[in-house]
């Protein structure tokens, strides 16, 4: 069957999803989940749904959810879609906008899936470089590609552009604008995006259910832009592309706010204490904006570290590329697993006789 398979699945590596363990006991600080669990409502909500119709199919269109969302964010409901998690709303766009030979710009280093998708379509990805400041690299503004997309914040280096910027961007790019805001809760100021989308009909904003409202095993995700994209997007989608449970737990997700933005405080405190923790030990991290930190060490690579804190029972991220071996990529969990994730790796670098910064 290997013959005729299309070249480019048969070429393709394919992503690789962080971790997840079966061990039950381990520090996971790796794949940027909430530590804290969903709104006693969305639990109260899915075992309603699990009690009542189950034999039923879903709402093809997720209609209650649109509307919450639409209301919550001031948009109308003709411009949301709801997605199989952001990942699927961002296949969809790409099998949509892009066929063979089409290419789609993005600044690097950023979410890795961007470069899979494109790969699938038989798509070129023309990557900009960031600089080391993570602003948006100035190319990035001259693209005639069919798509660009941001990561606002970035993954992984938490950082965040400001609104003008998206607007100006929007504005210069020749194609669609996808601006990937699985994060955006996490910011310390609240600006989206999505408040951009009546006014730049090139532009899509991607949200997610699975961090600021702890929500990653249901995979909900919504798309807002254009009714015209949203039109095309909803062509596109598997019939039922989200189960009863997940369309009762996001829609109630979205009735307490406010328990979402109460973990969200949390996650910002104790963000603070791990960027002052890792400054100490002598990391280089920027000042992220994300439920997650970028920490550099040094030049060469840290997989040592990775395979120390492992041997600890503490998982972080670890991208094994020449750009990205030098760095941890750690998840802001609860206070007390930072700290742990802090002693271990003072004890590692202590091991190796790496110096600390004084505080
Ligand atoms: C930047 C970015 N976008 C999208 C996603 C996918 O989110 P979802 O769980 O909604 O598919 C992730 C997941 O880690 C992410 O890091």
């Amino acid at each position: 069957m290997q013959s005729i398979l299309r070249k480019n699945i048969d070429d393709l590596e394919g992503y690789t999803p962080g971790e997840q363990p079966k061990q039950p006991d381990l520090i996971k600080l790796n794949t940027n989940e909430n530590p804290y669990p969903p709104s006693p409502k969305v639990l109260a909500a899915v075992r309603r749904e699990i009690s009542s119709s189950l034999r039923l199919y879903p709402d093809p269109v997720a209609l209650e959810l649109c509307k919450r969302a639409a209301a919550l964010y001031n948009v109308g409901p003709e411009n949301v879609m709801a997605g199989n998690g952001s990942d699927e709303l961002l296949s969809i766009l790409m099998r949509c906008y892009v066929g063979e030979g089409d290419s789609v710009a993005y600044p690097v280093p950023t979410y890795s899936l961007y470069e899979t998708l494109v790969a699938i379509q038989g798509g070129e990805s023309v990557i900009v470089p960031y600089a080391d400041n993570f602003t948006i690299p100035s190319p990035l503004f001259f693209q005639s590609s069919k798509v660009t997309i941001l990561c606002n914040p970035n993954a992984p280096s938490g950082t965040l552009e400001p609104v003008s910027e998206i607007a100006r961007l929007a504005r210069s790019v020749a194609g669609l604008l996808v601006v990937d805001e699985a994060y955006i809760d996490f910011a310390d100021s609240d600006e989206s995006a999505i408040a951009l989308v009546k006014r730049f009909p090139n532009l899509v904003v991607l949200r997610t259910f699975s961090k600021a409202f702890s929500l990653a095993g249901m995979r909900v995700g919504l798309a807002f832009g254009g009714k015209d994209i949203i039109r095309s997007l909803m062509k596109v989608k598997d019939s039922y592309n989200l189960c009863r449970l997940s369309l009762a737990a996001a829609a109630a997700a979205l009735e307490d706010v406010e328990w979402m933005q109460r973990n969200v405080a949390r996650i910002q405190r104790t963000r603070r204490t791990l960027v002052r923790g890792l400054r100490r030990l002598g990391f280089d991290v920027h000042a992220s904006q994300a439920n997650f930190v970028m920490a550099r060490l040094g030049r060469d690579s840290i997989r040592w570290l990775h395979e120390g804190l492992r041997r600890k029972g503490i998982l972080v991220r670890f991208f094994d590329t020449p750009e990205l071996c030098n760095m941890m990529r750690v998840t802001v969990g609860k206070p007390r697993e930072i700290q742990a994730l802090l002693r271990e790796t003072a004890a590692l670098l202590r091991g190796r006789g790496v110096t600390q910064r004084a505080s």
